[in-house]
C-alpha cells in the first residue's frame, strides 16, 4: 500500500486528491491518510493542500527501502516479486533460500546491508549500511547450463546503461571484462553469478546474479583505493539507489529478453564491446597455467574475450579460467 501511494504520488509530479488515490486503490480515506502519515515520518516531505490534494516534494534524502523501491519499478517480472533486508548475511544466499521455495523468475532481494558479503574467487565483498546497493536477482531461465555464465555480462551492461541514465550521461561507465564496472577507471561495481542444477544435473533449476554497487561510498581502505570508487565519489552526483535499482531492472528486462532470444550474446555484443574498456589494449592474461601479453579485441557471442598474441593468432579467453589486467595495473 505504502509503496502504491508513493508511485501515485510521484507518478502525478503533482497534487492528487485523496478522494483519487482511494478510487485507484479501492481503499478508505482513512487508510490513505494513514498511509501519507506514515510515510511523512519515514521522512517524504509530502504537502497537503485542502481541495487540491498531496504532493510529494522534491525528494533530497535517499530513501532507500522496501516501499521506494517497488514503487519505482517500472518492469513486467524482473524485480516484481521483491524482498528487502535493512541488513542481511547475503542477498546471494537470500535469493538461493527463495529460489529452493520456489520463488518465481525475476525475484530480487535487495539490502542496505550484508554482514557476510561475498565476491568472486571466494574474497569478501564490504557491504557497510546507508550508502550502497547490494541485491540479486534469481532467474530461471531455459537455457544450456554451460551458458549461464553469459547472464553475467548481461547484468554488467544493465548495470553501465542504469548507471548511464542516473548521471545524465555526463559520465559513461565502462565494463572492464567479463563484469566489472568502472567509473573513471575505478571499480564501482562487481557481479557474482550462481547456479543451481536440476536433479539430472542436465538443465538450470535456477541462477542467481547478484550485484554490488557503491553509490554513495566516499572513502576506500588503502588497499583498494586505487581501484575502488563509487558513483558518487568519481561523478560528483548522489543518485537515488532505489531509482537506480529500479533503471538497472528495467534495462535487464529488455537486454535478457535479446539474450534468450538468440540464446548468446549476438544481439548485445556490440553495445557491450562499446563500453569494453580494454578493447584495443594490451593486456596481461592471468592464466593459472602462465601469465602473457595480448592485445583485447572484443567479446564473441559467447562472452569470450577474443585476444590477439604477439604472433599474430587470436584467442578466445572464457571468464571462468583467467582473469585480465592492463599492463601497468588494474585497467
Ligand atoms: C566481485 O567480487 O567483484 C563480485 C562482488 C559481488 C557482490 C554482491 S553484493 C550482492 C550479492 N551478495 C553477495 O554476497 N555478493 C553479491
Amino acid at each position: 500500500m505504502k509503496a502504491k501511494i508513493l508511485a501515485l504520488l510521484r507518478d502525478r509530479g503533482d497534487y492528487i486528491s485523496g478522494q483519487e488515490m482511494c478510487d485507484m486503490l479501492g481503499v478508505s480515506r482513512t487508510a490513505v491518510w494513514k498511509v501519507i502519515g506514515q510515510l511523512k515520518k519515514d521522512g517524504y516531505a509530502i504537502e497537503a493542500v485542502q481541495n487540491k490534494g498531496y504532493r510529494l516534494l522534491e525528494e533530497e534524502q535517499d530513501n532507500f527501502n522496501e516501499a521506494d523501491c517497488k514503487s519505482r519499478m517500472k518492469t513486467s517480472w524482473a524485480g516484481k516479486e521483491l524482498v528487502f533486508f535493512p541488513e542481511t548475511d547475503s542477498t546471494n544466499i537470500q535469493a538461493k533460500l527463495l529460489a529452493e521455495k520456489g520463488a518465481p523468475h525475476g525475484q530480487l532481494v535487495v539490502s542496505d546491508m550484508q554482514t557476510g558479503g561475498r565476491g568472486r574467487r571466494g574474497r569478501q565483498w564490504k557491504s557497510p549500511a546507508g550508502s550502497n546497493i547490494y541485491f540479486s536477482l534469481m532467474l530461471r531461465p531455459d537455457l544450456e547450463p554451460n551458458r549461464a555464465s553469459m547472464l553475467t555480462l548481461v547484468m554488467a551492461m544493465a548495470v553501465a546503461g542504469g548507471i548511464e541514465k542516473n548521471l545524465d550521461g555526463i559520465v559513461k561507465p565502462e565494463i572492464k571484462w567479463p563484469n566489472d564496472i568502472l567509473i573513471q577507471g575505478k571499480k564501482t561495481c562487481g557481479i557474482l553469478t550462481e547456479m543451481s542444477l536440476s536433479v539430472e544435473q542436465d538443465s538450470i533449476s535456477y541462477v542467481v546474479v547478484g550485484v554490488g554497487i557503491n553509490v554513495l561510498e566516499q572513502s576506500f581502505p588503502e588497499e583498494i583505493a586505487d581501484k575502488a570508487t563509487s558513483i558518487a565519489a568519481a561523478a560528483g552526483k548522489n543518485p537515488s539507489r532505489s531509482r537506480l535499482l529500479a533503471d538497472i531492472m528495467e534495462a535487464f528486462e529488455a537486454y535478457y529478453e535479446c539474450f534468450m532470444e538468440y540464446q548468446t550474446l549476438e544481439g548485445l555484443m556490440d553495445e557491450y564491446n562499446g563500453r569494453l574498456v580494454n578493447a584495443g589494449k594490451q593486456v596481461r592474461i592471468l592464466d593459472p597455467k602462465g601469465e602473457y601479453e595480448a592485445v583485447a579485441e572484443g567479446i564473441n557471442r559467447m562472452g569470450e574475450l577474443m585476444v590477439e598474441l604477439p604472433d599474430g593468432t587470436t584467442q578466445n579467453i572464457y571468464a571462468g579460467e583467467v582473469s585480465v589486467r592492463g599492463t601497468d595495473g588494474y585497467v
